[in-house]
């Protein structure tokens, strides 16, 4: 088997199984920021993608997509039962977005997620080259880095979390916060979203372990080994900005923004949400906020269309089941209550887009409406400001996204306050042209400058730099 220099490790692979009308099988790149971001770093240095093809029990050798080298693990049913659906999605998510959804623990869960990320570490181990360098991904795999180091203590290893990463009182909760703690400091640089993050986690690292911390340097010292510096700092996530604008600037995607709002009888105010149906993302928030303006007659449904794109997600477990039947009983009232028999207060869609489609609805819409409960970044709120290359629209954007942090001419809102949500809400879609251009100017400098690429780069530079620093001392 081969051997590479750089090797990325997440959940998911980054490419989809597409099987055609004759059954044959192929593999198609799926469009996310990260492989974008990373397919020339892979190119340039030798790269292969360690993770699951997302269905049960397959089977498959290592291959080449889209010249990457993938590494697939294979997941079994009572494995996604346990390691994905429990431990990941039903344990860690609720816990790092501030229980929003009351998490569970159950020891099989956490079980299964100890022995699912052994094998991914194994899988990584395998293909790394001497003195390598391994990337891995996100809260599903927090135990990698440590095992990857207890069996490779050559490589450099990196670790992204893309989550938001809870304050003490929340994560002291976790029956097993020591083990994944020490998990995640196997690493020599572990990034986060925020600044805030990186405080959570350096402060869980004071209180659960004697490893002294010098902010963004921790001194491991486990037994029978010398003491390691790992770096715990804020990288914070963007998009292939450059990507959208010019899918954004086709005459075609333009087009179809038009039509668009034609097919919604050309409304005053299109506004939109976008999101992975997940009880994060405040969706309830917003459709009560808009309820109300309705009810209120504040907003007339003649003049206001909200489009709810709400992407299935995690659907077999509970908490996202009974999420959807509140959001679709929620759409239905309203609905019910307002619609004309020409017109309907939410045009609401239960499905995922192509990026083209969604190009054209980030166009069409005249106000964005980001209003998760917590969100690690939020990547459409930047998706939506680098389409904008005509630099209109209103982005309103909850505070307790990530993208905040950055995003600070948008209209923020606390999404818990609906009563300020409503008139944010009535402020955007009132806000004057000459407002709107100089709040979104100022956004997309930003988003325009602080892209994915951007995000990789920094994040490897300094996985190199500790790399250096490793072999110089030793
Ligand atoms: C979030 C997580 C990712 C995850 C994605 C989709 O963005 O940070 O790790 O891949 O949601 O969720 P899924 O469970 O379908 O992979």
């Amino acid at each position: 088997t081969r051997e590479y220099d750089f090797v990325v490790v997440s959940n998911r692979l980054p490419v989809d199984r597409v099987v055609a009308a004759d059954g044959t099988e192929s593999w198609a790149t799926s469009p996310g920021g990260l492989v974008t971001a990373l397919e020339p770093v892979m190119r340039a240095a030798d790269g292969a993608w360690v993770g699951w093809a997302g269905q049960p029990d397959l089977k498959l050798s290592p291959f080449e997509s889209g010249g990457i080298h993938i590494v697939p693990v294979e997941l079994s049913a009572q494995d996604i039962e346990d390691y994905y659906e429990g431990f990941s999605n039903d344990t860690l998510w609720p816990l790092y977005h501030d229980v929003i959804a009351p998490p569970s623990y159950h020891r099989v869960w956490w079980d299964s997620y100890v022995d699912v990320n052994r094998r991914f570490a194994e899988a990584a181990a395998a293909v790394a080259s001497r003195e390598g360098i391994v990337w891995v991904q996100d809260y599903q795999l927090q135990l990698v880095p440590r095992m990857l180091r207890e069996i490779r203590p050559d490589l450099t290893i990196g670790f992204f979390n893309h989550i938001p990463f809870p304050p003490y009182g929340i994560f002291s909760q976790l029956p097993w916060r020591t083990q994944v703690v020490e998990g995640l400091l196997g690493a020599d640089v572990i990034g986060f979203q925020r600044q805030a993050d990186a405080s959570n986690f350096s402060r869980a690292v004071r209180r659960l372990t004697s490893h002294s911390t010098r902010n963004p340097v921790i001194e491991v010292g486990w037994e029978r080994s010398p003491t390691r510096r790992v770096i715990a700092k804020a990288f914070p996530i963007s998009i292939d900005s450059a990507s959208f604008e010019s899918l954004a600037r086709e005459p075609r995607i333009q087009r179809r923004a038009r039509e668009i709002r034609e097919a919604l009888g050309n409304p005053k105010t299109v506004m939109l949400g976008v999101d992975r149906l997940d009880y994060t993302k405040g969706i309830g928030h917003r459709l009560k906020a808009f309820g109300e303006l309705l009810a209120d007659g504040e907003l007339a449904v003649e003049d206001v269309t909200l489009v709810q794109v709400a992407s299935p997600s995690r659907e077999r477990v509970e908490a996202y089941m009974n999420l959807r039947d509140e959001i679709e009983l929620t759409v239905g009232r309203i609905n019910g209550d307002f619609a004309t028999m020409s017109h309907q207060p939410i045009s609401y869609h239960h499905q995922g887009y192509p990026r083209d489609e969604m190009a054209a609805l980030y166009l069409a819409a005249d106000v964005l409406l980001v209003t998760a409960l917590r969100d690690g970044m939020n990547l459409v709120a930047k998706e939506y400001v680098a389409s904008r290359f005509d630099e209109d629209g209103v982005l309103v954007l909850s505070e307790f996204t990530g993208a905040s942090d950055e995003l600070k001419r948008a209209l923020l809102v606390n999404p818990h306050d609906i009563d300020g949500l409503k008139s944010t809400i009535l402020r955007a879609i009132s806000m004057p042209r000459e407002e709107r251009r100089s709040r979104m100017r100022a956004l997309r400098k930003r988003v325009t400058e602080h892209d994915v690429a951007r995000w990789s780069q920094a994040f490897i530079d300094t996985l190199r730099q500790a790399a250096h620093d490793r072999f110089e001392r030793t």
